[in-house]
């Protein structure tokens, strides 16, 4: 089967499939017809469709997607601006959330969209893991402070510098410095020696973060459980993730107990013009 096929009816040869395709393996056909794969194009994608999702005609389809696979881009939901900047700086970090538990179809939808976040090569190579059982998010919490109380031992400077001090004083005084609180976590994971995971789960859990308040809820990066899972052998083993799997990333997920009002200022960019 060929790698995609071209309706020679619609497709005007504008050229934009071969332009975009990412590892070009797309050719104007020279006898003046559709496009054609190069010789060991099969071997070559990396089955990102951006042929079938830039032609205007929806006249290429891909053997692994056809154009009504992937649905029209809808202009009128695209953001201005001044409405990218305002969705983008009314994210907040949400540490006090209310005790109601998500429902598991809300978090699924929100891992569905995360994963349409770029990667490397398009691999894809995000898992997700959701401890959704709130004990078991406190179990995990009580493994963080152990290995604070164990750096604050051993690596004082360093449990300081990270305010490890702090956390552990609010922990005892009965304030969750780890999960704040919240019911779920979420986290990302992939095999250890794969170089392109850490990337693409940084941004699928910023993907995820965006998406979360548009199901009203709220999400906050849990630091100090990600260090926890890559440095404290009982938090590997609490964790359970597939055999040579890490954490590469992790959000706490709730209901936020509070909204925010005003969008707080930023440093000014430090940026080096060439
Ligand atoms: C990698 C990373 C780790 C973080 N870890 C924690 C954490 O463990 N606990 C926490 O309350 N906030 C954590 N945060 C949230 C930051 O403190 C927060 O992004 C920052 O204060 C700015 O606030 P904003 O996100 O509302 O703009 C983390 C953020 C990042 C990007």
């Amino acid at each position: 089967m060929s790698l995609f096929t071209v309706d020679e009816n619609t497709c005007t040869r504008c050229g934009a499939c071969v332009e975009e395709c990412p590892p070009r393996i797309i050719a104007m056909n020279d006898a003046g017809r559709a496009p054609v794969p190069v010789k060991g194009a099969g071997l070559l994608c990396i089955n990102c469709f951006h042929c079938v999702a830039v032609c205007p005609h929806g006249s290429l389809s891909h053997k692994n997607a056809s154009p009504g696979a992937c649905p029209p881009v809808r202009r009128e939901w695209l953001l201005s601006p001044e409405q990218a900047a305002h969705f983008l700086r009314s994210r907040r970090s949400i540490r006090t959330y209310r005790d109601t538990p998500v429902e598991k179809e809300s978090i699924a939808k929100l891992i569905d969209i995360a994963r349409y976040a770029p990667s490397g090569h398009n691999s894809q190579p995000v898992e997700w893991m959701v401890v959704y059982d709130t004990q078991k998010v406190r179990l995990l919490a009580d493994v963080v402070i152990d290995w604070m109380r164990w750096m604050g031992d051993t690596h004082p400077a360093i449990a300081k510098q990270s305010h490890m001090d702090m956390a552990l004083k609010r922990w005892e005084g009965g304030l969750d410095a780890i999960f704040r609180g919240a019911p779920h976590v979420a986290l990302c994971h992939a095999p250890k020696e794969n170089m392109m995971a850490q990337s693409a789960a940084t941004i699928a859990l910023a993907y995820l973060e965006l998406a979360a308040p548009s199901f009203g809820l709220g999400a906050c990066w849990a630091g100090y459980f990600h260090a926890a899972s890559m440095f404290w052998p009982p938090m590997v083993e609490a964790l359970g993730l597939p055999e040579g799997h890490v954490n590469l990333g992790a959000l706490m997920l709730g209901y936020p107990k509070h909204r925010y009002h005003r969008l707080p200022p930023r440093n000014e960019p430090r940026i080096i013009w060439r």
